[in-house]
């Protein structure tokens, strides 16, 4: 009998994307499965059965597919964290470096409410400069990040004990 698939199995990568050296884990693959999609959001909502979560903060972009996905399952808003430029309302903004660049990503001032018990999701944790930002610009606003969510983490990039550095629970389905 052949063995059932896992979500890492979904996920393809790009040699040299977007520059010579780097290795893109590429979810479309995953997103694109109706079996990989499923249970990659059913597998990232688990560990947080029974508590409470008010709103599901996603980083751009593919943190707005799967947040997307799991705030309506879980019956709470979604708010998203946004690059530079893209909000249209009032923001507050962060700076931060990736693993290939730097960039500045936004956050409606009135999204979050103080005491507001978050989730953050995206698709992968690299340096863990992008979920770094984002985790700064939630507690600007008082919003309690509850833990956060990831597809993929890249241990060599040291992204996950960067977050944990900073008091952060975190859940990744893969590496
Ligand atoms: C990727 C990924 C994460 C981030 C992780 O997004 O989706 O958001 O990089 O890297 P880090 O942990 O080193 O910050 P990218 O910046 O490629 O943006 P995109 O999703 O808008 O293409
Ligand atoms: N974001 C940062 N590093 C990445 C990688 N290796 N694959 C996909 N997205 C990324």
């Amino acid at each position: 009998m052949s063995k059932s698939k896992t979500v890492k199995d979904y996920i393809r990568t790009i040699v040299d994307f977007p520059h010579e050296g780097i290795m893109f884990r590429d979810v479309t693959t995953l997103f694109a499965d109706p079996r990989g999609f499923r249970m990659a959001v059913d597998q990232m909502l688990h560990p947080y059965a029974g508590q409470r979560i008010d709103k599901v903060v996603g980083l751009e972009a593919r943190g707005f597919i799967l947040g997307g996905a799991i705030a309506h399952q879980l019956g709470t808003g979604f708010v998203p964290v946004r690059k530079k430029g893209k909000l249209p309302g009032a923001t507050i903004s962060q700076e931060y470096k990736l693993e290939y660049g730097e960039a500045i990503v936004e956050l409606h001032k009135d999204a979050i409410q103080p005491g507001e018990k978050i989730l953050l999701v995206d698709d992968l944790l690299a340096t863990g400069g992008t979920a770094g930002a984002g985790i700064k610009l939630i507690e600007k606003l008082g919003g309690e990040i509850i833990s956060c969510a990831f597809i993929i983490d890249l241990p060599e990039l040291g992204g996950r004990k960067h977050l944990e550095d900073l008091g952060m629970d975190v859940h990744v389905l893969c590496e």
